[in-house]
């Protein structure tokens, strides 16, 4: 049961919402309640009963309405978001064009399983459009795992061969094969299912703040793409299908690999006729400043995983891959129940419409430079503050309890989360391999001054926690 705590049951959702114009613009912060509010507090109650907790390691916020880059809770508190949901909503909460997309699509066909929709061809048309040449076919889906598991097979039916090489750290995301892929085996994720899948082996990914060869950015001879040789000599039986990589990685604390390791990565593979995967879910769609994240890198995938700001909103997600490799599958082979699903396809769609159309792309990488200035600030003014790294909207902030120790510390990390919400600033839960990494990743229509807000109050977080 619930306890009464005085606030009585939650009351129903207020009908109206940003997406009629029939409540006003979100704009924050704004704080009236204790936090969480009492409604929220109700709510938080129900889910402690009905849910896993599993479910949740956030702060206690009950969302309630999101409009661009503000987030209301169960009691009408404003935050700025700096998670964009989960790197999600590259093009900010409820875009006008994308609930106007929703409407009129709800209005006429939402599922239709497999067979095709016209905006389904269109988006895997678009996204072949909007890709490099080599990727001419597109299988629409649901979530970023089911594209990172969809893509082993074809890379394994392609081939013919079987073993996968990944790197430390990497996420792919949570179901069997995507986990078998993923990097940490001792992070809460992963620890405890075991065994996995035979067949994958991991290399190590440039984590230059925690270099296991002992380099650091300067000195860096990118051995972890020398090492590879050797990988394949020592651990596979020499079948190799395909490297799997993140182009930044996400969940082992926005790590971004130096320049000159990816273009060394993909020549490695050319050499070897082994498909190279870059799994951009979270990289893609305009957050890092580039549209597609391997811009920056000038290299060319042959399997694209692509998710999370693709729809800004929607559950869709899609592979773009060569059709040599993508039609080793054969007819009725790759489709899910609601993947590509008129709806989802529709919105999906118009999302990239926006993104290119507002040159949300254009803004994160305009917006780069202030959180990069603002960031190593910090960086210079707290010795617990590590390092600060990122790309376009996509920045990572760690921290330890001295530059000279890079001892990471997880609970004054949690707690300047916790004190960032408290002042109206909502953060992801700590990220990274210790879990003292900060995640900023705030919807690209996020303006200059609303930026400097959001960095203002995680400053003053900082200040609270370690003075
Ligand atoms: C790089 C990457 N791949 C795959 C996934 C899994 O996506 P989903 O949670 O939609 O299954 C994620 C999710 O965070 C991700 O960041």
């Amino acid at each position: 049961m619930v306890a009464d705590d005085g606030a009585g049951s939650a009351p129903p959702i207020a009908a109206g919402s940003c997406a009629t114009g029939a409540a006003p613009a979100l704009k924050g912060p704004v704080l009236r309640t204790e936090l969480p509010g009492p409604r929220g507090r109700v709510l938080l109650a129900l889910s402690a009963e009905y849910e896993p907790h599993s479910m949740t390691d956030q702060v206690p916020l009950v969302w309630q309405r999101a409009e661009r880059c503000w987030v209301e809770d169960a009691d009408e508190n404003v935050f700025l978001d700096f998670t964009s949901g989960v790197v999600v909503a590259n093009a900010g909460h409820s875009h006008p064009r994308l609930v106007a997309a929703m409407r009129e699509q709800a209005d006429q066909v939402v599922n239709c399983y497999d067979f095709p929709s016209e905006w389904r061809v269109r988006l895997a048309q678009k996204l072949v459009e909007i890709t490099p040449p080599n990727l001419d076919k597109a299988v629409i889906l649901t979530t970023g795992a089911e594209t990172t598991e969809a893509a082993i097979k074809m890379a394994r039916l392609a081939t013919g061969r079987y073993e996968i090489i990944s790197f430390h750290g990497g996420f792919h995301g949570r179901t069997f094969g995507a986990m078998t892929i993923g990097g940490r085996r001792q992070g809460a994720g992963t620890r405890g299912y075991g065994p996995f899948l035979p067949g994958v082996v991991f290399a190590p990914f440039p984590y230059c703040y925690r270099c296991p060869f002992g380099s650091t950015p300067d000195s860096c001879r990118l051995h972890g793409t020398d090492y590879l040789d050797w990988l394949v000599e020592t651990e596979t039986e020499g079948r190799v299908a395909a490297v799997i990589t993140e182009t930044y990685q996400g969940a082992a604390g926005s790590v971004m690999a130096p320049p000159g390791w990816f273009p060394k990565l993909a020549q490695w593979c050319r050499d070897r006729d082994i498909l190279l995967i870059i799994d951009e879910v979270q990289a893609s769609f305009g957050r890092t400043g580039k549209l597609f994240c391997y811009e920056h890198y000038d290299v060319v995938p042959n399997i694209l995983c692509l998710g999370k700001g693709i729809s800004s909103s929607v559950p869709l997600s899609a592979v773009v891959a060569e059709s040599r490799i993508m039609d080793a599958l054969s007819p009725g082979s790759m489709g899910s129940t609601h993947g590509g699903n008129a709806f989802c396809s529709r919105v999906a769609l118009e999302n990239i419409e926006v993104i290119i159309g507002e040159r949300l792309s254009e803004n994160a990488a305009a917006l780069s430079g202030l959180f990069n200035r603002r960031l190593q600030q910090m960086v210079e003014r707290w010795d617990c503050v590590g390092e600060a790294r990122g790309l376009g909207l996509a920045w990572g902030l760690e921290f330890v309890r001295d530059k000279t120790s890079c001892e990471p510390v997880p609970d004054a990390t949690r707690a300047i989360i916790e004190a960032a919400y408290r002042r109206g600033l909502l953060l992801i839960a700590p990220i990274g391999f210790y879990g003292n990494v900060i995640r900023i990743s705030p919807p690209l229509v996020i303006t200059e001054e609303e930026a400097t807000v959001g960095l203002d109050l995680l400053e003053a977080a900082i200040a609270e926690v370690v003075g």
